[in-house]
C-alpha cells in the first residue's frame, strides 16, 4: 500500500506520491484505490495563450511520485503534461518520480520504414528521459524492442493475463486465435497459450495510417470461432481486414477481437460496426470514447499496475 498522500499531509515520514495528468483521471483514480490511497492534488489548465498550466498542491518533498499519464490523444499535449508535472515534483524537492503511462503514443513509430521520416519512439523516449524521470511503467508496449529507446529503466506490465482470464470462460471450445500481421505472431501467442488454443496468421499489407489489405490466411480456420488479437484498436482497419480475411476462409462468425489498447479514432466505430462482432475486449489504459455502438468490454489495467508500483516501493 503507498503511504497516504492525502491533501496537506505534512508528515515526516511520507515516501510516496500517487499523481494524475489530465489524460485519464478515472484510471490513475482506480490506481490509488488499489493501493488503498489517494490521489495528490495536482492541477493542470491552460494560459491564455495555450501553454500548459500545472501546479502541485501537496508537498512531494522526499517523496516517491508516481504519475499517472496515458499518451493518447492528444498526444504532444499528454506528452508534455507529463514532463512538466515531473519537472515540478523534482524542483519541490521529489527524491524520484516515476511516470506511468499505461499506453504510449508514438510506440509504433519504433524503426524508420521509407527513409525520410522521425524515429518517433526515439524523440519521445528523448523527451520523457530529459523529463528528471527515475523510470517509466509501460503496458504491453508496440514492441518490446521500443524499451532500448529509453535512457531510462522500463518496467513492462501487460494486460494479456487480465484479458485472457475474462475469455476464459466466454469462447466456445473450437476457438482460434489469430494474428492480424505476421509483426504479431509472438502476441498471439502469448493469448493462445493460457487459452490452450491454435493459432492462425494474417498477411497484412499496410497502405496508409489508416488503411490496410489482409493478403491471406495461414492456418486452419475453417468452421472455427475466430478471436483476433491486437495490442492496440486504432482506426479499426487491421482488424475488420484479419475479420473479413479469416470469414472468407471459412471461420465461424461472429468474431472476438481483443486488443491491450482500445483508442478507436476516427473510422473506427464505423468499421467495427460492419464486422459480425461477438465482443469487443480491451482494457481500460485509454479513456473510452463516446458513442461506440458495437459490443464492447472493457477489462480493468488498475490492479496490475498497482501491482508493479507496489513492488517498485518495496524493493526501494
Ligand atoms: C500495427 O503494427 C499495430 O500492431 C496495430 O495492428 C495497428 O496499429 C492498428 O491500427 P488500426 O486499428 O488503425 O489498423
Amino acid at each position: 500500500m503507498l503511504d497516504s498522500c492525502a491533501a496537506g499531509c505534512h508528515n515526516a515520514r511520507m515516501r510516496s506520491v500517487l499523481l494524475s495528468g489530465s489524460s485519464h483521471p478515472a484510471l490513475a483514480a482506480d490506481v490509488a484505490a488499489t493501493l488503498g490511497t489517494t490521489l495528490g492534488r495536482c492541477t493542470v489548465e491552460r494560459f491564455p495563450d495555450g501553454e500548459c498550466d500545472v501546479d502541485l498542491h501537496d508537498h512531494v518533498r522526499g517523496a516517491e511520485v508516481f504519475v499517472v499519464q496515458s499518451l493518447s490523444a492528444p498526444v504532444g499535449e499528454h506528452l508534455l503534461e507529463l514532463a512538466l508535472i515531473a519537472d515540478a515534483c523534482r524542483r519541490s524537492g521529489a527524491s524520484s518520480v516515476t511516470a506511468v503511462v499505461p499506453y504510449l503514443g508514438y510506440a509504433r513509430q519504433d524503426r524508420r520504414e521509407v527513409g525520410r521520416e522521425p524515429l518517433g519512439a526515439r524523440v519521445v523516449a528523448d523527451l520523457l528521459g530529459s523529463a528528471h524521470l527515475e523510470r517509466l511503467v509501460c503496458l504491453d508496449l508496440h514492441s518490446r524492442a521500443v524499451e532500448g529507446c529509453f535512457p531510462l529503466p522500463v518496467e513492462h506490465a501487460s494486460a494479456i493475463p487480465a484479458l485472457t482470464e475474462h475469455l476464459k470462460t466466454r469462447l466456445p471450445p473450437n476457438a482460434v486465435v489469430i494474428s492480424p500481421d505476421l509483426g504479431a505472431v509472438k502476441r498471439a501467442e502469448a493469448f493462445a497459450r493460457p487459452l490452450g488454443l491454435p493459432v492462425a496468421v494474417v498477411h497484412k499489407q499496410r497502405l496508409s495510417g489508416a488503411d490496410v489489405k489482409a493478403q491471406g490466411v495461414v492456418g486452419d480456420v475453417k468452421g472455427k470461432h475466430p478471436v483476433l488479437v491486437d495490442d492496440m484498436i486504432s482506426t479499426g482497419g487491421t482488424l475488420a481486414a484479419a475479420a473479413q480475411a479469416v470469414l472468407e476462409e471459412g471461420a465461424q462468425g461472429p468474431v472476438t477481437v481483443v486488443a491491450s489498447h482500445g483508442l478507436f479514432v476516427g473510422p473506427a466505430n464505423e468499421r467495427l460496426a460492419k464486422v459480425p462482432l461477438a465482443r469487443v475486449v480491451v482494457s481500460d489504459s485509454v479513456p473510452m470514447p463516446k458513442g461506440l455502438t458495437f459490443p464492447l468490454e472493457r477489462v480493468s489495467c488498475a490492479p496490475v499496475l498497482a501491482k508493479v508500483m507496489e513492488r517498485l516501493l518495496t524493493l526501494a
